[in-house]
């Protein structure tokens, strides 16, 4: 597709989403279904994301380095909420490159479309996904990006195992998450909503995915003090290659 003609049809993609979210919204009363988030307005919601203090901890220049973020990309940011990741990804992946900012709660997705727009940031593309679906475009996607998020996600084996169909070959999924026993952890989720490291590893196993990179910029020290935010781990999984045919000698 023409850079111009790709634009037009990210734009009337965000439109018809963006349409069908205000609707989906007002019948929801601007909340998603069954999230730790239920009782809590948009508003205070994108307030507390958006908290100057927290920003820093979110360490976005870092996490785009580690990325490796390339012009051309295509990258998910999973559970988007307000975009703090997203619209500095779409800079990074300019002027080609795709963000897609995805989350199951409406009236987020619509903010990030408003402040992309606002910012005159044009290749951020909002998705509004399902719990257990992130609805991307199939093989279409470089980075699956989340942070803070994929615990939410309920079944999270049969999430990654659709989740890898909507990676091109050679796709990376990157998560960040809490460290399980980290205190301010502890605050926020119960033990169930919590996931650690093994268990992940597992999950990828699973789908035939490997560790790749484990970078340690919110860990210890590392963390920005101040913050309120926990420790946090962060890890890339890749495809494990396919075995190479062995040699047959009679
Ligand atoms: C704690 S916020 C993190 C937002 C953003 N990643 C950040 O760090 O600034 C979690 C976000 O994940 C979204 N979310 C929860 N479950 C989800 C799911 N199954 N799929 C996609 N998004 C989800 C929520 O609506 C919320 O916007």
């Amino acid at each position: 597709m023409s850079p111009i003609g790709r634009r037009g049809f990210m734009v009337l993609c965000g439109a018809v989403v963006l349409a069908g979210a205000r609707v989906r919204a007002q019948q929801q009363g601007n909340r998603p279904p069954g999230t730790h988030q239920d009782n809590t307005d948009g508003k205070e919601w994108i307030r507390r994301l958006e908290r100057s203090d927290r920003i820093p901890g979110l360490k976005i220049d870092d996490v785009i380095s580690c990325l490796n973020l390339k012009p051309g990309d295509v990258v998910a940011d999973i559970g988007a909420g307000t975009g703090a990741y997203t619209i500095p990804f779409a800079k990074a992946v300019a002027p080609l490159g795709l963000a897609l900012a995805v989350d199951i709660w409406p009236e987020l997705i619509e903010y990030v479309g408003e402040k992309a727009a606002a910012a005159h940031v044009g290749n951020v593309q909002p998705l509004l996904a399902s719990r257990d679906d992130p609805r991307l475009p199939p093989r279409g996607v470089d980075v699956a990006f989340f942070h803070d998020v994929f615990h939410n996600v309920n079944d999270r084996q049969a999430y990654l195992r659709l989740l890898v169909t909507y990676l091109k070959p050679g796709g990376r999924i990157a998560i960040i998450e809490q460290e399980f026993d980290d205190p301010i952890a502890q605050k926020w989720d119960i033990p169930e909503d919590r996931i650690t490291r093994e268990q992940l590893q597992d999950w990828m196993a699973n789908v035939g995915f490997e560790l790749r990179s484990v970078f340690d910029i919110f860990q210890g020290a590392n963390n920005p003090p101040g913050a309120g935010m926990p420790a946090r781990w962060f890890v890339v999984y890749s495809a494990r290659p396919a075995p190479r045919p062995s040699l047959v000698i009679d």
